[in-house]
């Protein structure tokens, strides 16, 4: 039988811990369960992984649907192995996996909060790795035909912390299973700051332990302090732009990307806006990483909602850069924009 419960609380279901009901919560663990699931659906619904990187904006939220289909399978050939993972797995226990089998690609990303199926809806990326560098297939069950369609990686147009899940297919469907094309052969990537100081022969096992510390050490942990990772994207802006902000401080972090634009980093930005360890109330932005907006002891979504625009304007007053989250918000109608009162 389908878990399906109604005024259900979400406390648990998201790292900010806002005490939010939805009116029905929906929990197909299997295909089948899943057609049932969309036959009763009505908008607005949200889909929702573990509820690492979503903010219930208001005390109650839409109807959730929670894939939780379960399973790992392994296909190897001479170089590569396949490894699919349905949606409902953990990403991070998935990454162990892959490590412990020596089936190399994916250690840059560990520790990463929430589910696999959620990993290719923003393209998760860390420690120069990216989910879109190993991924071979996506696929998607379609809620108007009730099939499951294959997406290639091409298909899946990934971008930084973007792919077509969240644009056109936005709740047209949902990821069912990811498939990752992983190698038999170890070659570290340790291009990232923090990695770069690790012996060349060391192993995917040593990578690995390294970017848990990393993380560790550079981020709060959601279970002590309740948070969803990065708040903002990194801004990625023309050479101009880049420029400009050059001119003013030379020691702007910066990361070339293609099409000779630049990413800057929201954290430097923030940080240089003075607003690091800044608080509102109950929640802050966190003193050591200040991308990350912390809950201390709101129950109030509405609270990070404020905090997130008061970051956002102080950003766009101080460098004429408007930061835009990554962070998914919902309220009881579906996703919100952040959008400022007035521009200053
Ligand atoms: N920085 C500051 N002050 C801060 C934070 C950062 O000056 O408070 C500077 C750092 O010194 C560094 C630069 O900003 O020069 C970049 O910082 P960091 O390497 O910590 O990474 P990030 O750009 O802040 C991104 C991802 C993280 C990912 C790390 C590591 C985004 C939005 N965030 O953060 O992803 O773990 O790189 O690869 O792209 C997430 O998406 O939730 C997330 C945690």
């Amino acid at each position: 039988m389908m878990n399906m419960q109604s005024k259900y609380q979400l406390t648990q279901h998201n790292s900010f811990a806002f005490p939010a009901t939805c009116p029905a919560f929906y929990q197909p663990s299997s295909i089948d369960e899943l057609n049932e699931v969309v036959s009763r659906l009505s908008p607005p619904f949200y889909i929702l992984g573990e509820g690492s990187n979503t903010l219930f904006t208001e005390q109650t939220t839409s109807t959730i649907l929670q894939p939780n289909i379960k399973g790992i399978t392994v296909e190897e050939s001479e170089n590569f192995v396949f490894v699919s993972a349905k949606c409902g797995e953990n990403w991070h226990e998935l990454v162990n996996f892959c490590v412990e089998h020596e089936y190399y690609g994916v250690e840059n990303l560990a520790l990463i909060p929430g589910s696999v199926g959620a990993s290719p809806v923003q393209n998760i990326g860390a420690y120069g790795t990216e989910l879109a560098d190993v991924v071979e297939q996506v696929k998607w069950y379609d809620f108007k035909n009730k099939n499951i369609k294959t997406f290639d990686r091409s298909a899946c147009q990934f971008g930084y912390r973007d792919s077509i899940f969240k644009n056109s297919l936005a709740n047209k469907g949902v990821i069912v299973e990811v498939t990752l094309k992983l190698s038999r052969k170890w070659q570290a990537n340790l291009t990232y700051n923090g990695l770069d100081s690790l012996p060349k022969n060391v192993s995917s096992k040593d990578v690995f332990q390294q970017v848990i510390k990393l993380r560790q050490s550079k981020l709060p942990d959601p279970n002590k302090l309740p948070n969803a990772g990065s708040f903002f994207k990194n801004p990625i802006v023309s050479s101009e732009e880049f420029e400009r902000i050059k001119t003013l401080y030379c020691a702007v972090p910066s990361y070339p990307q293609k099409d000779n634009k630049i990413k800057l980093a929201a954290g430097w930005l923030i940080e240089q806006s003075g607003l690091k360890g800044f608080k509102l109330g109950d929640v802050g932005v966190d003193e050591t990483q200040a991308l990350v907006l912390v809950n201390y002891a709101s129950k109030n979504g509405q609270d990070i909602l404020q905090l997130a625009k008061h970051v956002q304007k102080t950003v766009l007053d101080k460098f004429d850069i408007m930061l835009q989250p990554e962070v998914r918000m919902l309220s009881k109608d579906g996703l919100i924009q952040l959008t400022l009162d007035k521009k200053a």
